[in-house]
């Protein structure tokens, strides 16, 4: 397992969100947490990456203790972090944009603005367009590709579906599946079923702040009763 998280708690001053969160990811993995909103997803990955140290328990990355380490010790380290609130500069242009993330990032050099462009053909096209008159999907995949930029071996995503059109999602999914087929490891949280379940390996369900599941995505995907108990809504018919 490349990512370890184990046993971990967290709380926002007295007011505890995750109560013994454990999950793995394997190198080359696409893994989903999954779970409504307010579950503690976002706590959950933020605890991840340093952003909300975990009161208890630990990280382990690549086999090594990071609980604790400060969100650019852990960047350096190889994890990448895509915030829910896609936070690029509105004032500058698709390619400054990546200009700006390309700058003091990892010795590694792996990712290019090139290799960038070719997973993400629209935002070449884009390249001169500025930030804020982009769609919110071109503004998700230029979020992606910015946190791309720092070469990292896992990518966590949190929620990129949100606010998205049905149609957009979908194309959403093609390209992570895509980034996926580079080699990335993914550990993405996601409220929406049917996106998850399409392109995860393996899902973890979240209820207030504990693993209330675990299993393969096809499972969740085949099993319609079983997404109706852990998640309490009916999602239609998952898109493969
Ligand atoms: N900065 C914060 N301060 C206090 N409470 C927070 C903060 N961020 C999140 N919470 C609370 O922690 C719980 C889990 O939040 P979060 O991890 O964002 O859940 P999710 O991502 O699954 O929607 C929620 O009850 C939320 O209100
Ligand atoms: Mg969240």
């Amino acid at each position: 397992m490349i990512l370890e998280v184990r046993d971990v708690h967290a709380a926002y001053g007295l007011s505890r969100v995750l109560f013994g969160v454990s999950l793995a990811v394997d190198a080359g993995e696409c893994v989903c947490l999954l779970g409504r909103n307010g579950v503690g997803k976002t706590t959950t990955i933020r605890s991840v990456m340093g952003l909300t140290p975990p009161s208890a328990g630990r990280v382990l990355w690549k086999g090594r203790d990071i609980t604790g380490w400060p969100p650019y010790r852990v960047a350096r380290a190889g994890i990448g972090f895509v915030p829910e609130d896609r936070r690029i500069f509105a004032d500058l242009t698709v390619a400054e944009n990546l200009d700006v993330a390309a700058r003091g990032t990892r010795e590694a050099p792996g990712w290019t603005v090139a290799r960038v462009y070719d997973v993400f053909p629209l935002l070449r096209e884009l390249a001169d367009r500025r930030g804020g008159y982009l769609s919110g999907g071109e503004q998700q995949m230029l979020t992606i590709a910015r946190t791309l930029m720092g070469s990292p071996e896992l990518l966590l995503l949190d929620e990129p579906s949100e606010g998205l059109a049905p149609l957009v999602v979908d194309h959403l999914a093609d390209q992570i599946l895509g980034l996926k087929r580079q080699g990335l490891t993914i550990l993405l949280a996601e409220q929406n079923v049917s996106f998850s379940v399409a392109l995860a390996d393996r899902v973890y369900v979240l209820e207030k702040g504990r693993i209330r599941y675990q299993g393969p995505a096809a499972e969740l995907r085949a099993d319609e009763a079983l997404r109706q108990e852990l998640l309490g809504l009916s999602v239609g018919r998952p898109r493969r």
